[in-house]
């Protein structure tokens, strides 16, 4: 009989806390921010305790934990504090292709661009934000295409 009152109480208490947490739940709404070009340069590795932000596809990464990669005199360094949308579609350091520009990628390397954007950046980077020429159209609106990113890499843990 005892044994049954506790569990009774220890079901009650389920329920006050599972209401609890639910009150204190908030569903994640990480604000969307806009990166101007002369406002990503600042993230390219150079400063000491700024963050490291890297541009594929318009969607700003924040790639501080790849400082191996990405940081001050790291070997992709160059693809920092930008859009490197071209470099990453043609593997390439070249400084012609270290920009946004999409024009006359081949079939393959807008393949090769997808799968390290989706396997790679979306899985390992935190999103912190879109570039200007995302969000908005070449006459500065908005751009009511504009959809951002869902980020697989955020658990629901992360809430609490
Ligand atoms: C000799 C040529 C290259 C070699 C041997 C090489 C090697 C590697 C290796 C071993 C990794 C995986 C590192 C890890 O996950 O621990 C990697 C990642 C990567 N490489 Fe290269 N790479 C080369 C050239 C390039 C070039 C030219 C680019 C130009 C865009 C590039 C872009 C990347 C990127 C974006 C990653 C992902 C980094 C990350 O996880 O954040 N690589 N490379």
């Amino acid at each position: 009989m005892a044994a049954a009152w506790v569990c009774v109480f220890l079901a009650l208490l389920y329920t006050t806390i599972a209401e609890d947490i639910k009150l204190k739940h908030k569903p994640a709404t990480k604000p969307v921010r806009l990166f101007t070009e002369e406002e990503l340069q600042r993230y390219d590795g150079t400063e000491d305790g700024l963050p490291i932000y890297m541009a594929i596809k318009g969607v700003v990464f924040d790639v501080t934990k790849g400082k191996e990669f990405y940081g001050k005199d790291a070997p992709y360094n160059a693809l920092v504090g930008k859009d490197s949308t071209r470099a990453v579609a043609k593997m390439s350091l070249n400084p012609e292709d270290l920009t946004s520009d999409t024009t006359g990628l081949s079939e393959e390397e807008l393949e090769s661009l997808d799968s390290v954007f989706e396997g790679t950046y979306k899985t390992k980077y935190p999103i912190v934000g879109y570039t200007a020429s995302r969000i908005l159209n070449q006459d500065g609106t908005p751009n009511e295409n504009f959809k951002p990113e869902d980020q697989p890499q955020f658990h629901i843990k992360d809430e609490f």
